[in-house]
This record gives structure tokens, C-alpha cells and sequence, in this order.
């Protein structure tokens, strides 16, 4: 499997939005009332993902022999905003990939982060799990969207270089 990962190239934003509403209608938007789904379509967005790198964010994508089949996105220094692989790439450690990817990048550009969040989809609780995460509140509904709160501590040797400007 010759998989590449790198920044999101802004130009690239509609490819990774495409791997976004794809996975997103297979496995989150069933278990989201259609105000949420209106909601997401409303909010994740090309420009949502370019605004990310004004935001404390960044996206890494990943291109399996050169075509984007996942990406990962954080904001806010600590937030995982975004996380999907297409349906057909799933289970195969593209997204165990990104995640250790991201988690690298916070730990060299992001001082003062000493743990992950995430809102999980429902769909998503177990695989967060298996990435270190753990529920830290019961399910909420906000505006139709449906999302575990979960954290994942980012443990010693962290933060030790210069914040993003
Ligand atoms: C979440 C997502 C990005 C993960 O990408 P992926 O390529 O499927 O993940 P991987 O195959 O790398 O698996 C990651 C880890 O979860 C584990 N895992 C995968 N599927 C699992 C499942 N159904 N149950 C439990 N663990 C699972 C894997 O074993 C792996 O752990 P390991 O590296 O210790 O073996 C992808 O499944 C996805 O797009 N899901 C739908 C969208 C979604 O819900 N995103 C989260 C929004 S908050």
C-alpha cells in the first residue's frame, strides 16, 4: 500500500470535502436527525478546512497512490474537528496512520496541549477507543447532532516546541 500523507494543500480542500461527505453520509448522517445533517452541510465546508490553519489547525490528508482517501483535521490546538476515510479504504490502519500522524505534529508545533478532545459520532466511540481515547460525559444532541465527548491524554515528552503562528 504505497500511502502518502501530508498538510492539505488548500487548493486540494474540495477532494478532501469529497472524502468528508462521502464517508459522513455512510456512517455519521444515519444516526443524525436531518437538522443535524443540514447543520454539518452547512458548517463543514472547503473554506471550513482552509480557515483551519488560522485557527490553531491543520489537516492531513491521506493519498493512496495518489488518490485522497482520508483525512484527519484539528482546531483549536487540541480539537479533532474532522476525522473520515472512505467507506471502501476503512479498517485497513489508514486512519491509525493520520491519527499517529497528527498527534506527532501536535506534539512538535502545539505547547501548552497536554491532551486531545474529540465529539465523537456514535459510530466512531470504538475506533477513538482504540486510538487511546476515553468518554469523559454521556451522549449529547445538539441541533441534531449526536456526539460522544471524549478525551485522550497526550502523555510525557509532548510540547516541547514553538506554537503555531
Ligand atoms: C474513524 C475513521 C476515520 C477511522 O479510519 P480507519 O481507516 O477506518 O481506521 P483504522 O483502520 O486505522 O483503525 C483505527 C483503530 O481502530 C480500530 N478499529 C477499526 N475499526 C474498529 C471497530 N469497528 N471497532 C473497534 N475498533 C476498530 C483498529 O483496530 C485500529 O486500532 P489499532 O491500530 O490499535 O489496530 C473511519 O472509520 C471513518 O471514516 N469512520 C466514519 C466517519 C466517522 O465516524 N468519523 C469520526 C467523526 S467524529
Amino acid at each position: 500500500m504505497d500511502l502518502e500523507l501530508s498538510e492539505l494543500n488548500p487548493a486540494e480542500a474540495d477532494a478532501a470535502m469529497a472524502v468528508v461527505k462521502e464517508s459522513f453520509e455512510a456512517c455519521v448522517a444515519p444516526d443524525y436527525a436531518q437538522q443535524g445533517r443540514d447543520l454539518f452541510a452547512q458548517v463543514v465546508t472547503a473554506d471550513y478546512l482552509r480557515s483551519l490553519p488560522h485557527r490553531q489547525g491543520f489537516t492531513l490528508v491521506a493519498k493512496l497512490d495518489g488518490r485522497m482517501v482520508g483525512m484527519c483535521a484539528l482546531r483549536d490546538g487540541h480539537h479533532v474537528t474532522l476525522f473520515f476515510v472512505l467507506p471502501e479504504f476503512q479498517g485497513r490502519g489508514i486512519g491509525r496512520r493520520l491519527f499517529d500522524s497528527a498527534v506527532e505534529r501536535v506534539r512538535r508545533n502545539v505547547s501548552g496541549v497536554t491532551k486531545l478532545e474529540v465529539h465523537s459520532s456514535p459510530v466512531a466511540v470504538s475506533i477513538y477507543q482504540a486510538l487511546g481515547f476515553s468518554i469523559t460525559g454521556p451522549e449529547k444532541v445538539d441541533d441534531g447532532i449526536r456526539y460522544i465527548p471524549m478525551e485522550r491524554l497526550l502523555g510525557p515528552g509532548s510540547n516541547t516546541s514553538m506554537d503555531y503562528r
